[in-house]
């Protein structure tokens, strides 16, 4: 996948737009992913608090949930925007346990646009565990 292919400002826009729809109640801290699947669709989510606050689902379980409820596949390119009250949009990298999301959702050579930087699934999450490891 190459990089010069990558539909940035696209996904840039579709995670700011997810990003405005959050439920962020409790952390104030707002979150919209957006992904390309590897057919080309564009999937988004937000981040949904709850109360019971270690069952709050991250952007990237909805944007997850979008992709295979519009047909499932894989992800080529991500991004993932965070806000802070009204502070500023700024591009985060997932946290752990969404990396592990990612990285069981990923097509081949998926790159992730984070704040530090264009990385690889390999980058972001070496030494992965994965489905080949309980033999799927
Ligand atoms: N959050 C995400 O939605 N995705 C991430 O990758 C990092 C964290 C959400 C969870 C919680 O609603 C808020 O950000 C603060 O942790």
């Amino acid at each position: 996948m190459e990089n010069n292919t990558a539909p940035w400002p696209q996904l840039e826009a579709a995670a700011a737009a997810a990003l405005s729809t959050a439920y962020a109640p409790y952390s104030k801290f707002r979150v919209g992913a957006a992904a390309q699947t590897t057919d080309g669709r564009i999937v988004s989510g937000c981040n949904i608090e709850n109360a019971a606050y270690g069952v709050t689902l991250c952007a990237e379980c909805a944007m997850v949930g979008e992709m295979f409820a519009t047909g499932g596949g894989q992800l080529a390119y991500f991004v993932c925007f965070g806000q802070l009250e009204a502070g500023k949009v700024e591009l985060i990298t997932p946290c752990g346990r969404c990396r592990q999301l990612l990285f069981e959702h990923r097509g081949a050579d998926m790159l992730i646009k984070t704040d530090t930087g264009i990385l690889t699934m390999e980058q972001l999450l070496p030494y992965a565990f994965g489905p080949n490891d309980i033999a799927l």
